[in-house]
């Protein structure tokens, strides 16, 4: 199991990410991404795209990053998308106060009100973990970034990407043909001022979410694949259920069981199905988590997080979830910018409602590195499936020299017209292989003295070290067949 520490020095040393603005020390809550964090990042991206949008038939959006404040006093985020703060009187450090709270108590306190944190600091004496010093009054910060637009006009970089796709709702409502369900999805970043940006790319202020709503006929909430699913088993942490363990229940029971609705219960199926399929988690690390009242985000009526289990966290932690909004967004746009926000249906005329499927992207990339990292007696590696590596195959000549060089650069560019290819020809073999392997690279092709005779090279696979011969004509099929 990897410690924090690990991961941020493989991040670091193979470029996945690293802090921003590095050369000048950083600045908190933000990293940047190197050629393997974007290559990686890419891969999660587009198996979500191919699986939640391509399946269904939804469409993407990009919606600008910047957006009126008109915008977030409709939403509600003006008013309610804030944090609880404590500052130290002495230092001036200022905290999120129930962070600070359960870092000193070592206990969970998600949900609670200002007061109540207020009074926990006083009974328990919790005191800056800067310096010491005594905390002001607890108080709330609103999380999202201010901007100047022009010289007379206020804006703010979108805090969820959302709000950009219910802003174009009416408008792409009429170009995709008027019909419900209507799945529209934004990939890209979202900010937020976090008061304690913490755990690297876990909670930062510039991250990438890929979002999903569906609007959907309150009248009929259902899906029609739903008969496909019904029998699926969930895995469920549910609200009342916070200190036991999950229960694992078909999705039809789920619906009686936990007031779900048909097409909420079909989406947590899908989404479980994404994790443990697609993404190959490991079922004992995934969980949807039910948030009640007190925790769930001011815009939903019901909330399951999307829980992974964390090594490096040493606990579950939060990479998405599944959020019923209703109309609370596009009721709250009409009564703002004054336009209709309803459509003509089936013959009514109503206000959709929201189903909103939320992933944050630099939370999974992590979880990945965080899953599938082993230490073996002789090296390290990522034992990623072959749909989130980075790099497919790295391709090496056995040594620098006597024409391997060049016949491996030959094979290198044929398989890069199919395949994500690293060529390397730095260092001895066993140090190409450490390489490849640390960076989760499911094959490795060697050029070697045999390949000048019969044209066939070496083929190493990262997981068992299994070694074949394989002809160079037939390398891709190979490969490709091997991750089927
Ligand atoms: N549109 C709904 C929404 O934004 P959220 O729970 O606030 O819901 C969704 O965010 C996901 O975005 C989270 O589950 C998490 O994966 C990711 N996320 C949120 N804040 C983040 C942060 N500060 N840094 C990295 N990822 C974050």
């Amino acid at each position: 199991m990897p410690t924090l520490e690990v991961i941020e020095q493989l991040a670091k040393r193979r470029g996945f990410f690293y802090p921003s603005s590095e050369i000048y020390g950083g600045l908190s809550g933000l990293y940047d991404y190197g050629h393997l964090g974007v290559l990686m990042k890419r891969k999660i991206e587009d198996s979500w795209r191919k699986y939640f949008l391509d399946e269904e038939n939804f469409y993407e959006v990009d919606p600008s990053t910047i957006m009126h404040e008109k915008v977030f006093e409709a939403s509600g985020h003006l008013k309610s998308f804030v944090d609880p703060v404590a500052r130290c009187k002495v230092c001036h450090t200022t905290h999120r106060a129930d962070f600070i709270v359960e870092e000193f108590l070592k206990q969970k306190f998600t949900g609670m009100t200002p007061m109540e944190l207020q009074e926990l600091i006083k009974e328990h004496k919790v005191r800056c973990t800067n310096c010491g010093g005594e905390l002001e009054e607890v108080g709330v910060l609103n999380l999202m970034f201010p901007l100047d637009v022009g010289l007379e006009k206020k804006g703010y970089l979108r805090p969820e990407t959302a709000q950009g796709v219910y802003v174009n709702f009416q408008r792409q409502f009429e170009v995709l043909r008027k019909r419900l369900p209507l799945g529209l999805a934004i990939v890209g970043k979202a900010f937020r001022n976090e008061i304690s940006p913490r755990q690297l790319t876990i909670r930062m202020r510039e991250f990438t979410q890929a979002e999903l709503q569906i609007f959907f006929d309150p009248e009929k909430p259902t899906h029609e694949d739903f008969i496909s699913v019904k029998k699926y088993e969930l895995i469920l942490l549910p609200a009342t259920k916070k200190k036991q363990s999950h229960v694992e229940i078909a999705v039809e029971d789920a619906v009686k069981k936990f007031g779900l609705s048909e097409i909420y219960a079909y989406y947590l199926a899908k989404i479980q199905k994404f994790f443990l399929e697609k993404l190959m988690i490991p079922k004992a690390k995934f969980r949807f988590r039910e948030l009640d009242e007190e925790e769930r985000a001011f815009y939903n009526k019901t909330h399951w997080d999307i829980e992974l289990k964390l090594g490096s966290l040493q606990d579950f932690k939060e990479v998405g979830g599944l959020h019923y909004r209703a109309d609370h967004d596009l009721s709250g746009h009409e009564k703002i910018s004054k336009q209709s926000q309803e459509i003509f249906f089936e013959e009514k005329k109503f206000i959709p409602h929201v189903l909103e499927l939320s992933f944050g992207i630099d939370r999974i990339l992590f979880s990945l590195l965080d899953i599938f990292y082993e230490k073996e007696k002789d090296r390290t590696l990522l034992k990623l499936p072959s749909n989130s590596a980075p790099i497919t195959v790295s391709v090496f000549p056995l040594v620098n020299k006597d024409g391997l060089d060049k016949k491996a650069k030959e094979v290198h560019k044929i398989l890069k017209k199919e395949l994500e290819t690293f060529y390397d020809d730095s260092g001895s073999i066993g140090r190409m292989y450490a390489r490849s392997d640390e960076i989760g690279t499911p094959f490795a092709v060697t050029i070697d003295f045999e390949t000048k005779k019969d044209d066939t090279v070496t083929v190493r696979e990262r997981d068992s070290k299994r070694q074949h011969r394989v002809k160079i004509d037939s390398l891709i099929n190979f490969i490709e067949k091997k991750f089927s």
